[in-house]
């Protein structure tokens, strides 16, 4: 009988920090605060349909977006869970304007933690995949209370980023920036454990995700890159198929699997597009170059943008490294429909 190792994410995470001289364990308190916060949220959701919490909270988030109960629940459940643990030294949300600061009464650590508690709300009521997603950073604040200037980091000091998939199994996948790994949650012991070790995206996919209903105010370059990727190409017979969940995690989770391009594009009503680059953006992008893949705002890459704001958007181009090259390249205007033969 071959014994297949249980690793559980705290075991994952404490053999991680021994290859890493110098960490201190206090990641691995952090992360298992976090779990915890996230099994939680499973339970609320696996159940969602049978107790009222669907439906509208009659509330507006700071977007002006309708929050939905399971999104007010999620939220104050991971700030909950990670309040008092003393590894962070504040905290920021996407439900809520401002940071949010650790009560007084509790030690303050050296982590920030960025996080989208309730990701695809709009497919809550639906039963169609939702996911949380969190980023977290080194504090650049000396000590004691943290502030704004902790929280607007670029995504490249990012120390670690992940998701949890609310799916047909509810999978955690993480990076520290030594690859990327998912878990599974196991119902029966409550425990996420290893089922994907070092996920690698595909260097090219046949998949494209972007929500077409927006067509009409694309700028001609995104229309012409997906236009490419709709024909047929008689060198390599590309046709690509289009899938789009609506959910940034589930849309990330089957590129990261998968391989191809995610995209919400800026557009002449919103040129920043709808995607927040703290904790859906960035966290995002740290996955999928660790995977090795590659994240752009359509100029640059996402890591590298400089934030001002909490709550700023950016366009999000992501996925198999060569599809979201081709897709710079239309958008860049260094291809047109013309250079089929390129590949
Ligand atoms: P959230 O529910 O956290 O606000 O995120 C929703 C986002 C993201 O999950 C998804 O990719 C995108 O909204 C879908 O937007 P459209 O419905 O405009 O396509
Ligand atoms: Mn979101
Ligand atoms: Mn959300």
């Amino acid at each position: 009988m071959i014994h297949h190792k249980i690793v559980t994410i705290e075991r994952h995470i404490i053999e991680g920090e021994r290859a890493h001289p110098g960490a201190t364990g206090d990641f691995s308190g952090l992360l298992r605060d976090l779990t915890l916060a996230f099994k939680v949220i499973w339970r609320e959701v696996s159940k969602a349909g049978l107790v009222d919490i669907l439906g509208l909270t009659g509330n507006q988030n700071v977007h002006g977006e309708q929050v939905k109960k399971l999104d007010v629940f999620a939220d104050e459940t991971i700030y909950r869970a990670m309040d008092h643990g003393g590894h962070l030294c504040v905290m920021a949300s996407e439900e809520n304007e401002d940071v949010l600061h650790i009560p007084e009464n509790y030690p303050t650590g050296k982590y920030v933690l960025l996080y989208d508690p309730l990701d695809g709300s709009s497919n809550i009521d639906a039963n169609v995949t939702i996911g949380s997603i969190f980023s977290i950073y080194r504090r650049v604040t000396p000590a004691g209370r943290g502030s704004m200037q902790d929280c607007l980091q670029p995504g490249y000091k990012q120390v670690a980023a992940g998701y949890v998939i609310y799916g047909s199994s509810t999978m955690l996948v993480y990076t520290t920036g030594d690859g990327v790994h998912g878990f599974t949650l196991d119902p029966s012991i409550g425990e996420f454990l290893l089922s994907h070790e070092n996920i690698r995206i595909p260097r090219r996919g046949k998949i494209y995700s972007v929500n077409e209903g927006n067509y009409r105010w694309w700028f001609d370059p995104v229309k012409k890159y997906v236009k490419y990727l709709q024909e047929e190409d008689k060198a390599t017979s590309r046709p690509y198929s289009a899938r789009y969940i609506g959910s940034l995690v589930g849309d990330i989770h089957r590129t990261l699997l998968y391989g191809g391009i995610f995209m919400y594009p800026g557009d002449s009503r919103n040129p920043d597009g709808k995607l927040r680059l703290m904790y859906e953006g960035n966290p995002m992008a740290f996955i999928v170059e660790q995977a090795g893949g590659k994240a752009s705002n359509g100029e640059r890459r996402i890591l590298d943008i400089q934030p001002t704001k909490l709550h700023q958007r950016t366009p999000l181009f992501i996925g198999s490294e060569e599809d979201v090259t081709i897709c710079e390249e239309f958008l860049q205007g260094k291809r047109d429909l013309q250079q089929r033969a390129a590949s």
